[in-house]
């Protein structure tokens, strides 16, 4: 149990009763899980390296049964995780000890959709693939795409403020996010739910639930500006020699494309060997130290292949890139995604895997890579890196044939020191969950931390929301 590796002691919540467990199939009849062959999956992290003992799941619909769960757990004091697709990579979206798991699985209702605007308002458990689609059909896209799609819910991406790979093109949804419904630990609803691009009317406090990582109230629903969908898109698949060449191609790219440049992302050798070793996936660009992925979005495809195209030509002439290719069509950009968005799989299955998702100035990002590499020698099986390096986000990856508590040693607190020397984050976009919220004093001041807690306290008095996630124990 993750309790035990991480030497955590519960704290006096109640226990679920048979009383608790009739009370929530009266007002939830049939969505009230509480058979342990069906909760196994909801109790483990999409890493499996970490677990919890929960015995009940509710499943509710709509936001007044949210509320009602809440103000019902708020009197018993008893402790609950909110939970949307699981996929959440800092160990928050499973309980610790025995919370009841409060899943959003069955709110994914889309409320509407206005063409002119492009906003979407939708439940928070509408699968962020599903929304895609559904937007795609009217010529729109979400704003965010990650590789976890397929099963994360919009609630979990807000929750936990997901950046992933157009954040460079559409921002953060601290910009996109128009809106939210959110119930408070005592189940009180509070609407915040506008639908304008506009509106200073006192504290944006949607602005606070944004990457609270379910610690200060339950996402019940989202209001989301979704941009139109690029008429034109091309990918191109590059190597590089260096890093320093990945940073100058960056920079060439970012002159030479401007506007139409909508991803940036690069990953090492070792990532590109154990997505071929491990998936099976081949790469047509082979035998370069670095890879690269430049994606154009516009609306103009002979516009935009000719900017492309100019691009490339002057960064072979010069040297920057040595390989690559390029791609118009649907299928074949799909492909080369999929190398770069299939690494965190491959991961896997490749033995245990410590993750770190850093924020450092962009010209340092490898450093650190190189470094931990040279500091773990042959302790470690793997160490890569890759990310989205147009944000200044690096993904850290360490494997090893299975977990180790000294290898855990070896690189904690290493890497946040490392990070807070050069001001990075140590958290760029994946949340501290429950494994880094006791590193939180890397990246913010005592100041900034109590007044956090003053928040949590405020919101959750009793602290029942996610506890022993996010902010450090205060003993
Ligand atoms: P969960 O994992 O269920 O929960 C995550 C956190 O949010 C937990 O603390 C949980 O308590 C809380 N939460 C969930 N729903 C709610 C709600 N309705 N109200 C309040 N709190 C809630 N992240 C990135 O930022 N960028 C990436 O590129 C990226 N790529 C990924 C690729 C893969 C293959 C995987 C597995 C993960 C990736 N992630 C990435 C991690 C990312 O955090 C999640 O994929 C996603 O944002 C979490 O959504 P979820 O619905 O799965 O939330
Ligand atoms: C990514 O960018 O691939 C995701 O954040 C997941 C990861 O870091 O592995
Ligand atoms: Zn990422």
């Amino acid at each position: 149990l993750t309790s035990e590796r991480y030497g955590v002691r519960r704290l006096p919540f109640s226990r679920v009763s048979d009383g608790d467990v009739a009370f929530f199939e009266r007002i939830m009849p049939g969505r009230v899980i509480t058979n342990a062959e069906e909760l196994k999956p909801f109790n483990v992290d999409w890493l499996k390296s970490v677990r919890g003992c929960s015995k009940l799941m509710l499943k509710p619909q709509t936001t007044a049964e949210v509320s009602q769960v809440l103000r019902y757990c708020y009197e018993r004091n008893l402790a609950v995780n909110p939970q949307g697709g699981n996929t959440g990579l800092a160990g928050g979206s499973v309980p610790v000890f025995d919370e009841i798991i409060l899943s959003t699985v069955l709110m994914n209702r889309i409320t509407s959709f206005d063409k002119v605007s492009g906003i979407l308002v939708c439940q928070a458990g509408c699968i962020l693939e599903k929304l895609s689609e559904y937007l795609e059909e009217q010529g729109f896209i979400m704003p965010l795409d990650l590789g976890a799609k397929g099963s994360c819910h919009i609630g979990g991406n807000v929750a936990t403020n997901a950046g992933g790979l157009r954040l460079l093109r559409y921002g953060s949804l601290r910009g996109t996010v128009l809106g939210l419904e959110v119930v408070l630990a005592d189940g009180s609803a509070l609407d915040c739910l506008a639908s304008l691009r506009k509106d200073n009317t006192g504290y944006d406090l949607k602005q606070l639930f944004i990457g609270s990582e379910g610690t200060l109230g339950v996402i019940t629903a989202v209001s989301i500006l979704c941009p139109q969908k690029p008429k034109a898109v091309n990918l191109a698949f590059l190597g590089c020699q260096s890093f320093a060449k990945v940073l100058e191609t960056f920079t060439t790219c970012r002159a030479m494309l401007g506007e139409i440049l909508s991803a940036y992302e690069f990953m090492d050798e070792k990532c590109m060997e154990l997505v071929e070793r491990h998936l099976k996936l081949s790469s047509p660009v082979t035998d370069s130290p670095f890879y690269v992925l430049i994606e154009t979005s516009g609306s103009n495809s002979t516009h935009d292949e000719e900017k492309l195209n100019n691009f490339l030509e002057q960064a072979m002439a010069s040297g920057l890139v040595t390989d690559g290719t390029v791609a118009t069509d649907e299928k074949k950009i799909k492909t080369l995604w999929s190398l770069r968005e299939r690494i965190t799989e491959a991961l896997t299955h490749d033995g245990y895997v410590y993750k770190y998702d850093i924020s450092l100035p962009v010209g340092k990002l490898y450093d650190l890579v190189t470094d931990t590499r040279a500091r773990l020698g042959p302790s470690a099986k793997n160490v890569m890196g890759y990310g989205h390096l147009g944000d200044g986000n690096l993904h850290l990856n360490i494997t090893a044939e299975s977990y180790s508590h000294s290898l855990l040693d070896a690189i904690e607190p290493f890497v946040y020191e490392w990070t807070a020397r050069y001001n990075g984050s140590i958290s760029a976009e994946h949340g501290l969950g429950f494994k880094k919220k006791q590193f939180i004093q890397y990246s913010k001041s005592k100041e900034a931390i109590l007044l956090m807690q003053h928040f949590k306290a405020m919101l959750d008095p009793k602290g029942i929301l996610n506890p022993y996630k996010m902010l450090p124990s205060s003993s």
